[in-house]
């Protein structure tokens, strides 16, 4: 739920104004995971001094604190490493004391920045106060920098990285973090567990080759003495911190980075939680594994792991990605969110790119493909998701149960964690996550993964936890998400996933009309989205008609278009603030009626079905008590041709993919109530892109 950013350069002389904007920048990049407040770490004039600042709110607050505190600009650094955080505060208040990055000492011996949750803070906390240190924020983060400072006082000439791991080792819960150090000028740690962090690279020269080797302690494992101590203190938080071991270094130089001579070449590293923020600086990336432990220093990235034999690769591997620089900015549009929603004829077109063939009548999925047979003897699905993901599984439930005849669930993350439900190895196990790292999923996931079920990923990013997890997986494709109220991603995953069940279902010969039917409907998926997004000024229209000052919403939906009503519920109220609540229109009758009046705002999605005449009942059960519903309805229906009834008329589709085209509209009014409230959309309060707390 925090934005970390990084940038070192190594024999590449920059001002500090280049430092400074290059943080802030990347800082803007990843407003989008938290914005309460913002802070960054550079060097300041003399040597061995930390210069830092932190505000409170945005990050252009951060910048106007930076302004007017006039540091040198001109001062040049032929060799730096800064540091900086977007907070969005799960420990303490947002408050400059709270905010990032977090000191050792008052010389800012060591300064930290982190994501994520340390769940045993208290204990080290207390111990460190055992030992003399006095805390001064409400963090948990606090922590961590007062135990590098203790563990570093008990041997200052340790290595770097034998420091690190000795930190690392005692933290337990989530994190992602850089450790800038006024000891180890120039160089920086970055560990990751469970919160994601990636490398970008930028050198003049060619590199040597395209992976950094990953080192491991020398003998694999903690010297006995020491990890006895570890135990004691995880249990009691009583015991001794031992001092680090240096004998746990094993020094390699990373290929990668070395002229022909051997010979570190000048370079600039930039980390971040998203490539997102590191794109306009360099396409070559190197995405952390959990657990991993990345030292910059001397113009090279050496990766150190605790442990050897934990079944990850060797190496890790530096990427070339394909994201482009527009893609991650606004363009035309007012906020991400619009620009997003009007990606969507392009996005759901690249997440079926290569993968459907409507002229052969077949879907490959290739991340699938060597999975398909074992889950179609699979006992049952489980799909697993939060939010809005949640809404896409829900979507598709209906499609799969029909295709596959595999009997599916559909869990939201944090509840099945609560009921410890159970799971066999005989069952599928589905992540659906946009961002891939929402704590609740991917804790989800590690509960499967113990219990043997076979697991998949639906996820949009590209390396991010659940994608590296899961046994298999599909990309979404829906290019970068940036606006907080999820959109594109929610109709890519409802693609993916219905190519998902075609593929399940290819072997079955009952199914083929039917499979065909869809695959013909997906292919004309895209032109239907461009036709409703038409409406988007009708729509604009409607919304400040009917529901400006209104305290509550009502959206009625049945069937496949339940779902669409949870979602459309979910979006207005994210980013408007205004009540909407969800209702299955065929539980109408047993309570929510007893709200409907003249005067209650009520959308009811009725698009041809084979239960259409079902949901008719609902709605004249709506008429019956004065209601005045808006009518989500297909072209000329003839249902609805009087004049009186307040219509958005959208294409017809393939019963199971009608709610693509349905979510649309409720997409743009979601939008224009919020703009109409003069609410920013992107910034909505309380909430973060990325939930990786539970
Ligand atoms: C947060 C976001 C939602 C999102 C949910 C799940 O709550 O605000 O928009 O749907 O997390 O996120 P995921 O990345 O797992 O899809």
């Amino acid at each position: 739920m925090c934005g970390i950013f990084g940038y070192i350069n190594y024999l590449v002389e920059r001002d500090r104004k280049f430092i400074l904007d290059t943080l802030l920048n990347g800082l803007s990049r990843l407003e989008y995971r938290g914005y309460d407040s913002a802070g960054l770490a550079v060097d300041g004039d003399k040597k061995n001094v930390v210069c830092a600042f932190k505000e409170v709110g945005k990050v252009a607050k951060l910048k106007e604190l930076i302004e007017e505190s006039k540091p040198d600009l001109t001062k040049t650094f032929e060799s730096h490493a800064g540091i900086s955080h977007t907070r969005w505060a799960t420990h303490g208040t947002p408050s400059r004391l709270n905010c990032h990055p977090h000191r050792s000492d008052v010389n800012w011996e060591f300064s930290i920045v982190h994501n994520g949750i340390i769940t045993n803070y208290k204990e080290l906390k207390a111990l460190l106060e055992t030992k003399g240190f006095r805390f001064e924020t409400e963090t948990d983060t606090e922590c961590i920098a007062k135990l590098t400072k203790y563990l570093y006082d008990q041997q200052p000439d340790i290595d770097f990285t034998v420091l690190a791991k000795a930190v690392v080792k005692e933290l337990e819960g989530a994190f992602g973090l850089l450790i800038k150090s006024v000891h180890f000028p120039h160089e920086v740690i970055a560990a990751r567990k469970g919160s994601p962090l990636v490398i970008g690279v930028r050198t003049s020269r060619k590199m040597k080759v395209d992976f950094v080797d990953v080192e491991y302690s020398e003998d694999g494992a903690l010297p006995a003495e020491q990890a006895s101590q570890n135990v004691a203190m995880k249990k009691s938080a009583t015991g001794l911190l031992a001092p680090p071991d240096k004998s746990l270094l094993h020094r390699s130089q990373s290929r990668a980075f070395l002229s022909d001579d051997g010979v570190p070449q000048p370079a600039e590293f930039f980390l971040s939680s998203d490539p997102s923020a590191i794109v306009e600086h360099t396409k070559k990336v190197l995405y952390l594994e959990d657990d991993d432990i990345a030292h910059i220093h001397e113009g090279q990235l050496n990766i150190h792991r605790l442990t050897k034999d934990d079944g990850t690769s060797n190496v890790r591997a530096i990427q070339t990605i394909e994201l482009e620089l527009q893609e991650i900015m606004k363009g035309k549009f007012d906020h991400f969110m619009q620009k997003e929603i009007f990606e969507q004829p392009e996005s759901v077109v690249n997440t079926m790119r290569g993968r459907l063939d409507v002229a052969n009548k077949q879907v490959t999925l290739g991340g699938l493909r060597q999975y398909i047979s074992t889950i179609r003897r699979c006992r049952r699905i489980i799909f697993v998701a939060c939010g809005t993901s949640y809404h896409s599984c829900m979507a598709v439930r209906g499609v799969f149960e029909e295709l596959t005849e595999i009997p599916i669930s559909v869990e939201l993350a944090s509840d099945f964690l609560d009921r410890q439900a159970p799971v066999f190895r005989d069952d599928t196990c589905v992540f659906v996550s946009q961002s891939g790292e929402t704590a609740d999923s991917l804790m989800a996931l590690r509960y499967c993964l113990e219990r043997g079920a076979l697991t998949v990923g639906v996820v949009n990013v590209v390396g991010s936890s659940i994608s590296l997890l899961t046994h298999c997986g599909v990309h979404i494709n829906a290019g970068p998400e940036i606006g907080v109220a999820s959109t594109k991603a929610y109709t890519s995953q409802f693609v993916a996933m219905v190519m998902f069940a075609l593929s399940l279902s290819e072997d079955r010969a009952s199914k083929q009309k039917r499979r065909e039917e869809i695959m013909e409907g997906l292919a004309k998926i895209s032109e239907q989205f461009r036709e409703i997004l038409k409406l988007n000024d009708p729509i604009k229209q409607m919304c400040a008609k009917f529901f400006k000052n209104q305290k509550s919403l009502l959206l009625l939906g049945r069937g496949g278009q339940f779902p669409t009503a949870l979602e459309g519920a979910l979006k207005i109220k994210e980013i408007s603030y205004l009540h909407c609540e969800a209702v299955m229109s065929g539980e109408l009758k047993h309570g929510v009626l007893a709200l409907v009046d003249e005067n209650l705002p009520i959308i009811m999605i009725l698009t041809r079905d084979n239960i259409f005449t079902k949901s008719l009942n609902a709605y004249q059960q709506v008429i019956a008590r004065g209601g005045r519903p808006i009518v989500i309805c297909n072209y000329d229906d003839p249902e609805f041709s009087s004049a009186q009834t307040e219509k958005i008329e959208v294409p017809k589709t393939v019963d199971c993919l009608q709610g693509l085209l349905n979510v649309i509209p409720l997409q743009l009014i979601s939008y224009w109530l919020a703009v109409g409230e003069g609410l920013n959309v992107d910034f909505p309060r309380n909430l973060a892109k990325s939930v990786t707390v539970e």
